[in-house]
């Protein structure tokens, strides 16, 4: 069975769908098999598609983010996904204050699969403008979680 993996931002807009379409393109490449989604704690962005800095800067390294669009994490996620993977602390603690009895599912920082990186958390880039940054980190945490599941 495919590993199932959301990953988790507070808009999804950009972070977390970066980490979607990242992760889907280093996964095919590396032959995993792997089901991928991601969604936001917060709900403003709900039908929109990623921010168009992060398509522009996906584009530039060859993923496609255009089909996505954002949604917010729902208690049922918490039983479809076997790891859920926020992107920062904040959004771990939501995570946790809503996830369900009895869920399965394992919440961690996305950037736990990338050891050698003094960051914790991945920053957002919504205000800060830093998305070439935030591609990098993500990068480095992919190929670590490639890594974790071969
Ligand atoms: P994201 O970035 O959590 O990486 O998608 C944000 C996008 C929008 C907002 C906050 C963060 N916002 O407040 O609208």
């Amino acid at each position: 069975m495919p590993s199932k993996i959301m990953f988790v931002c507070l808009g999804n807009i950009c972070r977390s769908p970066t980490a979607e379409g990242v992760f889907r393109g280093l996964a095919a490449q590396a032959g995993l098999d792997v089901i991928v989604d991601s969604s936001g704690t917060g709900g403003w962005h709900v039908g929109e598609q990623p921010d168009r800095r992060a398509m522009a800067e996906a584009a530039s390294r060859g993923y496609d983010l255009s089909e996505q669009r954002s949604r917010q994490v729902c208690q049922e996620d918490f039983n479809q996904f076997d790891l859920i993977l926020a992107m920062d602390k904040s959004n771990l603690n939501n995570l946790k204050s809503i996830a369900p009895c009895g869920s399965q599912a394992e919440l961690k920082l996305f950037l736990e699969y990338a050891p050698n990186q003094p960051l914790t958390e991945v920053p957002d880039p919504y205000y800060e403008d830093n998305f070439e940054g935030v591609f990098d980190l993500i990068e480095e945490a992919s190929r670590g979680l490639i890594k974790a599941l071969s």
